[in-house]
C-alpha cells in the first residue's frame, strides 16, 4: 500500500533521518559514559528499560523463554548490555528520538494477529500465540549494524523466517514478501507526522526470506521482546542495515512486485531496497567504513555483509551488474 507523501527533500524534517538519530544516540552514550551507563541503572533512561521489562511479565508467551540457544551462530564480540539495547531505540512510530522506551509501553501486544495474504495458497489471519506454538523456537546471537554506523550484538529468540514462509505457503509466482508494522494512531504519536509514509513497511525477496539467517524475533535476552524493540514480532536480518528489521509486524503480503519500502519512499538514494552492509559503499552523507559498538569506546571496522557473507553472498551473485551500488545502500 503506497501512501502519497512529499519527496524526501521537501520534508520539513529532512534532517530527521537516521543520521540525526545516530548523533543523538552517540551523544547520549558519550554523555553517560561507558561505566556510568550501567551504574546509573536506577535513574534516567536505563530505569525506563526496567519498566519495559516489567511490562513483558504480562505477556502470555513468557513461559516459552529462555529458548534453547542455537550454537551455530557465534559472535566475534561481547553481547551488548541489555540496559543499553533496550533503552536506545529507533522506532519512529513513537518518535524520531532515541528515548522512546517509555512511550512504547502503551503498545498493546495482546491480542495480536498477523495477516498473511497476497500470493499464497490460502490467505489467513493467525494469532501470535497460536503461531508461536507451531514454530521451531530457538535463540540466536546476532549482530545488528544500523545504517547510522552504530552496532550492537544481542540474543534474539524466535524462529527462522523460512518456517513462517513454509507455513504461509506462497505461490511459486510470489517473488517478494512485504512486511507491515502496526499503525495505531491512538498510541503511536509519530503517526501524527503525515510526511512519513505510514505504515512502516519493509520487504525481502523470497530467496532472502528463506535464507537460514533471516529470523523472526519474538524475544530478547531470554524474555519476550520489549515493546521498544518491536514486540511481539520483528524481523532480524543481520547482513542488512538495521532499518530492514521491521518491528511489530501485523502483515506479511506475498507479491510478485518489489515493494517500495518506508525509507525508500522517503530517500531512495540513501535507504534502498537491498541495503546490504558494505563498508566500501558510503552512505551519501557519511562513511560506512567503521562503526561504533554500543557501550564500547572507539570504532571498529565494518565487515561486508556485516560478517555474514558466507551465508548470504550467493544470494546476490549476478545482481551486481543490474543493481550495482544499490545492493549496499
Ligand atoms: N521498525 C519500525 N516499525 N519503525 C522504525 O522506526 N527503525 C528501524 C528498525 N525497525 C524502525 C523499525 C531501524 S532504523 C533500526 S536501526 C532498528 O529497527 C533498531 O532496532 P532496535 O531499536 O531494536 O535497536
Amino acid at each position: 500500500m503506497l501512501v502519497r507523501v512529499k519527496k524526501g527533500w521537501e520534508l520539513p524534517e529532512a534532517q530527521a533521518t537516521p543520521e540525526s538519530v545516530f548523533h543523538d544516540r552517540r551523544r547520549l552514550v558519550a554523555a553517560m559514559g561507558i561505566g556510568a551507563l550501567f551504574a546509573a541503572a536506577g535513574a534516567g533512561l536505563p530505569g525506563r528499560a526496567h519498566a519495559a521489562a516489567a511490562g513483558a511479565g504480562e505477556d502470555p508467551s513468557a513461559g516459552l523463554y529462555p529458548m534453547k540457544r542455537n550454537l551455530k551462530y557465534t559472535l566475534d564480540r561481547d553481547l551488548t548490555k541489555e540496559e543499553l539495547a533496550t533503552a536506545y531505540n529507533n522506532y519512529y512510530e513513537f518518535g524520531s528520538q532515541k528515548d522512546i522506551a517509555e512511550e512504547a509501553q502503551s503498545l498493546k501486544i495482546r491480542p495480536w494477529t498477523v495477516r498473511i495474504d497476497g500470493m499464497v495458497e490460502k490467505e489467513m489471519t493467525v494469532d501470535i500465540d497460536a503461531l508461536l506454538k507451531r514454530m521451531p523456537l530457538e535463540e540466536r546471537l546476532y549482530r545488528l549494524r544500523c545504517v547510522e554506523a552504530w552496532s550492537m550484538a544481542v540474543p534474539w529468540s524466535g524462529f527462522a523466517m523460512k518456517a513462517l514462509v513454509d507455513f504461509a505457503r506462497p505461490l511459486s509466482s510470489a517473488k517478494y514478501v512485504r512486511m507491515e508494522t502496526l499503525a495505531d494512531k491512538a498510541v503511536m504519536p509519530g503517526l501524527r507526522q503525515p510526511w512519513y509514509p505510514w505504515p512502516y513497511t519493509e520487504g525481502l525477496t523470497i530467496a532472502e526470506a528463506t535464507n537460514e539467517l533471516a529470523f523472526m524475533a519474538t524475544g530478547l535476552y531470554g524474555k519476550p521482546i520489549p515493546r521498544q524493540n518491536g514486540a511481539p514480532l520483528r524481523l532480524a536480518v543481520p547482513w542488512k542495515y538495521g532499518f530492514k528489521s521491521v518491528k511489530s509486524i501485523v502483515r506479511f503480503n506475498f507479491t510478485d512486485k518489489r515493494p517500495v519500502t518506508f525509507w525508500e519512499q522517503l530517500q531512495k538514494s540513501e535507504y534502498g531496497f537491498w541495503a546490504n552492509v558494505n563498508p566500501e559503499v558510503d552512505h551519501p552523507r557519511w562513511s560506512q567504513a567503521t562503526e561504533m559498538v554500543l557501550g564500547k569506546p572507539g570504532r571498529v571496522p565494518t565487515l561486508p555483509y556485516n560478517g555474514y557473507g558466507e551465508y548470504v553472498a550467493g544470494l546476490y551473485a549476478g545482481l551486481e551488474k543490474t543493481e550495482g551500488d544499490r545492493l549496499f545502500r
